[in-house]
């Protein structure tokens, strides 16, 4: 029976960040009692189809999580608990900004079965938190991380770097400081301007621009080398971890397992029947209209479809060739309900790619994008795939 990672998405946050494409919204009030009501009956509608299987980590994202009670984290964590096979070392992660009322909360949180934090820092510099739109200022950030370490066995955060006419020296002094303050796990994600976000239109209209290209390439060597000073190796494309402290959820996502997604705009993919079909599903995405369909109907599913084998070979690889670890043959084929690996594959392009540096066999025949193969990976994924 293939394990479960389970994802619980909370659509609203305080303000919406200029950059920021999630399905995040801002309401005068939010209804806790109504939104906590919906999560759990979706919950119980896929735990009641889906049947006992090994849960392996629970994720709360957002929109803004550290937003919601934690008594609705707390019953979510019991309900899932009480449905499926928790398996000992079970993670549970939340998704926290760090203003000083979401700190203020992170003790319930913790109560409430959450063991492991992921703050939203984005950046210890005030003129880039400005810049981000963010609410909260460096010194909050940094008084948020200490109350999560104190609180929290496991503890992450997220920076974005490659902002507008950042050089590589004040990036590497700022990503100092934060691996100084960092446990064993960060996301540094570059920014990127998403379509239809606020910052889509002021860099369409030359307000700024980022760095491209060779700059941003440099960008990303240098924050891979910064961050193995400190012994936290990129383990996915904008992932770092010491060696054990890898988010298992998110490896789950990566390795194409099995997930479930509850709340607005989630989407899931999980494998169902004797003949082990794979379903995708993704949900409503306006939090109230979500909210009446599940009190309606018990779940808010958009579209629900079978995937192919080759799509399910697609999916496997387009996930697996992000981590470093690259991907199995073996297993992409298992996860494609028997596909063999030459026919999801360009066999040509597969051996241009390799002989151009960009992808390799390692000794015990995993497929791996190079460290040069993984700066391209959005370019050279849909060359490769069928
Ligand atoms: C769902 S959001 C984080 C949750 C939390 N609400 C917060 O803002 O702190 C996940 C992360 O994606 C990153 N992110 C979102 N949009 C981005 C963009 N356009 N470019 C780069 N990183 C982005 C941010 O680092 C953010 O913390
Ligand atoms: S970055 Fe976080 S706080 Fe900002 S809008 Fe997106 S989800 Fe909300």
């Amino acid at each position: 029976m293939e394990p479960l990672a389970l994802y619980i998405h909370w659509p609203f946050c305080a303000a919406k960040c200029p950059y920021c494409d999630f399905n995040s919204h801002v309401r005068e009030r939010i209804e806790q009692a109504r939104f906590r009501a919906a999560l759990r009956r979706e919950l119980a509608f896929e735990a009641a189809r889906t049947g006992r299987r090994p849960l392996v980590s629970i994720f709360f994202g957002g929109g803004t999580p550290s937003l919601m009670e934690p008594e609705t984290a707390a019953a979510l964590i019991e309900d899932a608990r009480a449905a499926f096979d928790a398996a000992p070392d079970i993670e549970i992660t939340l998704e926290a900004n760090p203003t000083s009322v979401e700190t203020g909360r992170l003790a319930a949180f913790r109560e409430a079965g959450v063991n492991r934090l992921s703050l939203g820092v984005q950046s210890l510099e005030e003129a880039a938190l400005r810049f981000l739109g963010r609410r909260h200022d460096a010194a909050q950030a940094v008084a948020a991380l200490e109350a999560a370490r104190a609180l929290f066995p496991r503890l992450s955060f997220d920076l974005i770097y490659a902002r507008p006419g950042q050089a590589e020296g004040s990036w590497r002094a700022e990503l100092r400081r934060a691996l100084a303050l960092a446990a064993d796990h960060l996301s540094l994600y570059q920014l990127t301007i998403e379509p239809g976000t606020r910052f889509a239109t002021l860099h369409a209209r030359g307000e700024f621009a980022l760095p491209e290209g060779e700059e941003a390439a440099r960008l990303y060597l240098a924050t891979t080398e910064e961050a193995a000073r400190f012994g936290l190796r990129p383990y996915e494309v904008s992932n770092y971890a010491r060696p054990g402290a890898e988010s298992r959820h998110n490896l789950q996502y990566w390795r194409y397992g099995d997930y479930l997604g509850i709340g607005p705009g989630a989407h899931q993919r999980v494998t169902r029947g004797a003949d082990g079909a794979l379903l995708a599903a993704r949900r409503h995405r306006a939090p109230e209209e979500w909210a009446a369909r599940v009190g309606r109907d018990g779940h808010a599913i958009a579209e629900e479809t079978p995937l192919a084998p080759i799509e399910r070979a697609r999916e496997a690889l387009l996930m697996g060739l992000r981590l470093a670890e690259g991907v199995d043959p073996a297993r992409v084929e298992a996860r494609s309900g028997g596909l063999p690996f030459a026919e999801a594959v360009d066999s040509s392009m597969l051996a241009a790619l390799i002989e151009e540096g960009y992808l390799a066999w390692t000794d015990d025949r995993r497929l791996v994008a190079t460290p040069e193969g993984r700066l391209r990976l959005d370019a050279l994924l849909p060359a490769l795939l069928r």
